[in-house]
């Protein structure tokens, strides 16, 4: 059965509401694999410390291997007794190796393992999910190379604004994306610190080598201060703000899946792999995943929320309130690497109709800006040059045509700049060419674009 790791003063055991309370082991086993690799380097630095034999070490790390396939193989499992990971793992260990299974206990305390443990635990698993961020980003790339050329209605308020390159549309969620993934990055440096060493709170009066651990278990050093080691969770409150930013890119793009793919836009279609279907409506076909990816964004918010109330007035070292930091990061990590696989599957795979966004593209008067943009270059004033064009849309929203439509008199009746020389913009295609300058929708442009981001996200 399981063994409480601070019997000895101590009459009784714990009231079964308190050992239940306090239980983490149903959430924290996953730590596992990090438990036993840190234990592996803290029986290192034992022995270097002449705490441990060659022989016991040599055991010792028999025994850590030995655990390690069980618990990989789920032949070794934690029991309802086992307080938390920390606990079941030294169960496996003594009873592997007896007394001496005892002595790994030495200099460190659950406080610095848990930090370490959860620090190398959220760097793969942040690694984790930037690459499936990357599998997405290739997804959006490739629909954004194939829609380079397609022009479509660009929005401000939801409104028609002005025409834009439907692959530049596709592009910016892959440059919002590539923030994260810096982000990432960025975080990990911070978080590649190891609290080991730091024992309960102060360090260890035994002659251990925290920078030694540190480096063997792949950070790029040991935490400067042992209380802070302790009481730091700011790479967990970190980690989840960039999860939870993931989460509000997703939201975002899955709202425009939403309205992309409605009857009234019309702009694209769901695979029947990437939807499903109404239990009483047969001909529907809904983007689930969409859905669910902006439906997701507020948990993972939540999980941001969470930790930041935990930690708000919490006196530094530890305290038993951190052990509520591990499920809300937990549930971020798994809510993305859920999420992710299958934004991109419903990405990939969305069928877009073309035809029927670039005959939408100048509609709303979209090329209003264009109009007044060639009176500038005829020397009108912009202030004029705004009226001036207002003024077309006002005389052909009144005959309910478009802008191309209005007659060579009823343009010099608005204005004498306006001469017939203005059609020259008033195509869809000109107005995408002439924005041309670093950062436009000129497809010309958004190759050069695409190009360099994929650059950015092949690398990183
Ligand atoms: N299970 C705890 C946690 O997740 C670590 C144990 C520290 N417990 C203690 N009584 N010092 O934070």
């Amino acid at each position: 059965g399981g063994q409480r790791l601070w019997g000895g003063r101590f009459g009784s055991g714990p009231s079964d509401a308190m050992a239940a309370l306090s239980l983490s082991v149903h959430f924290d086993w996953r730590l596992a694999p990090y438990d036993l690799a840190q234990s592996r380097a803290h029986a290192r630095v034992l022995n270097r410390a002449g705490l441990l034999t060659d022989d016991e070490l040599a055991e010792m790390l028999g025994a850590l291997d030995s655990l390690e396939a069980d618990v990989a193989s789920g032949e070794f499992l934690p029991q309802p007794a086992d307080e938390d990971v920390h606990t079941a793992l030294e169960r496996g260990l003594t009873e592997r190796l007896g007394v001496l299974g005892g002595k790994l206990r030495a200099g460190r305390s659950r406080n610095d393992q848990v930090a370490t443990d959860l620090r190398l635990f959220l760097r793969d698993h942040a690694r984790f999910v930037a690459l499936a961020v990357a599998d997405l980003q290739r997804a959006l790339l490739a629909q954004a190379q194939r829609h380079v050329d397609t022009a479509a209605p660009g929005f401000t308020h939801l409104q028609h604004a002005q025409p834009v390159s439907f692959g530049h549309e596709l592009a910016k969620h892959v440059h919002a994306l590539a923030r994260d993934v810096d982000r990432v990055m960025d975080w990990d440096h911070r978080a590649a610190l190891s609290p080991m060493g730091a024992g309960a709170l102060a360090g260890s009066s035994l002659p251990l080598d925290p920078q030694a651990v540190a480096a063997e278990l792949g950070f790029r050093g040991a935490v400067a201060n042992s209380i802070d080691a302790v009481s730091d969770r700011d790479f967990v409150a970190e980690l989840c703000f960039v999860l939870a930013m993931v989460g509000v890119h997703l939201s975002r793009l899955g709202e425009e899946i939403c309205l992309w793919t409605s009857r009234e836009f019309g702009w694209a279609q769901l695979d029947d792999a990437w939807s499903t279907g109404s239990s009483i409506m047969p001909q529907k076909k809904n983007p689930d995943v969409a859905e669910l990816a902006r439906g997701k964004a507020g948990r993972l918010i939540g999980d941001l929320m969470a930790v930041l109330t935990v930690l708000k007035g919490l006196p530094f070292a530890y305290n038993r309130d951190l052990q509520e930091d591990k499920e809300s990061v937990f549930d971020a990590i798994d809510t993305l690497l859920l999420v992710l696989p299958a934004m991109t599957g419903c990405v990939a795979t969305l069928r877009f109709d073309a035809d029927r966004m670039a005959a939408s593209a100048p509609q709303g008067f979209a090329l209003a800006t264009d109009i007044a943009e060639w009176l500038v270059r005829q020397g009108v004033p912009f202030r004029e040059a705004h009226e001036v064009a207002g003024g077309c849309v006002r005389r052909a929203e009144a005959r309910g045509v478009e802008l191309w439509d209005l007659s060579d008199d009823e343009m010099r009746d608005i204005s004498d700049h306006l001469t017939p020389a203005v059609r020259g913009v008033l195509s869809v295609r000109g107005a995408l060419d002439s924005r041309s300058a670093y950062g436009g929708t000129a497809p010309a442009r958004v190759r050069e674009q695409l190009a360099d981001v994929t650059r950015v996200v092949e690398v990183a």
